[in-house]
């Protein structure tokens, strides 16, 4: 759990003020006419890198993909975009060759094996992995045009709490926030989470502890959380924020495995501890 000082310390890198971007209900409400079937947009996002962002969004596709739902996996890691390696992927035309107008966008829409599309961002993103007005309206226009056609769009975000993941995150209906129990996880959890409520006025954020280990419980990593938010965020909220738990999956060297074979969980190890724990979500998440 982040002690009284670590919570402070996130408090004060989180109090940079609002950012400076658009709230999400106006950037929501320029997604498309309401009441018209569209997407949910689920954006995958966490504090700290590497806690296993691109591999639950992979996973959890699939799993969501299995249970019937039509998905879209975007890759908005967009200066960094790994979703290519953890699926094995060799993309002929990515976001970037949409975002330039030598293609179109169905161009760049690749099935994957799991039952669900993707759209990689392709290592050419480099140059968007700074926020521009560009790359903005092109974010949106990407999902005003796919999100008629899918029930859920999954974004892959990169992590923390830079103006472009922030925009990224704030397009979406919900936020998965993917946590390791390590307590620098915890703390950048948190700090995003703060950054949430007071800049994008999110009051109902998702959990999904990943890579925990023997003693310790995602209910228990969600509660110490809670418990913080509770403290140092909700007071100055006009109504509290609540943390819900959708996903509990262990460390497994199944995931290690599967994303050295470049292979989705649920097609080499489908029984596996962590493949029960992504269904497990996908049966919560699901719509
Ligand atoms: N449940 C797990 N059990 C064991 N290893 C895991 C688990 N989840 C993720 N990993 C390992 O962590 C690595 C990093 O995962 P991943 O690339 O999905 O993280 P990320 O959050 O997307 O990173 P980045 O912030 O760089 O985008 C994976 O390659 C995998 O080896
Ligand atoms: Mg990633």
């Amino acid at each position: 759990m982040p002690s009284e000082d670590t919570a402070g310390r996130a408090l004060s890198r989180s109090q940079a003020g609002p950012h400076p971007l658009e709230g999400s209900d106006a950037v929501r409400g320029a997604r498309g006419a309401p009441g018209l079937p569209r997407a949910r947009i689920t954006a995958i996002t966490s504090g700290k890198g590497g806690v296993g962002k691109t591999f639950v969004a992979a996973n959890l596709a699939a799993a969501l993909a299995a249970r019937g739902e039509r998905v879209l996996v975007l890759d908005a890691d967009l200066g960094l975009a790994n979703l290519d390696v953890v699926l094995n992927l060799v993309p002929k035309v990515t976001l970037h060759d949409v975002f330039t107008g030598k293609r179109t966008l169905d161009e760049a829409l690749i099935e994957v094996s799991g039952g669900y599309t993707v759209l990689l961002a392709g290592s050419g993103m480099v140059e968007y992995s700074r926020l521009t007005p560009e790359v903005r309206d092109k974010l949106i226009d990407t999902l005003n045009t796919v999100a008629p056609r899918y029930d859920r769009v999954i974004l892959d975000t990169g992590a923390g709490i830079s103006d472009v993941v922030l925009y990224t995150v704030s397009l979406a209906d919900e936020i998965i926030v993917v946590v390791t129990p390590e307590p620098t996880s915890m703390t950048d959890a948190y700090a995003t989470i703060k950054v949430l409520a007071s800049s994008q006025g999110r009051r109902h954020v998702r959990l999904l502890v990943n890579q925990r280990v023997p003693g310790i419980d995602g209910p228990g990593v969600a509660a110490q959380l809670q418990r913080v938010v509770d403290r140092h965020v909700s007071p100055g909220l006009d109504r509290p924020l609540v943390l819900e738990l959708i996903g509990d999956v262990p460390a497994d060297p199944s995931v290690r495995e599967a994303v050295r074979k470049r292979q989705l969980l649920a097609e080499c190890f489908p029984g596996c501890d962590a493949a029960q724990a992504i269904a497990a979500a996908a049966g919560k998440l699901a719509m």
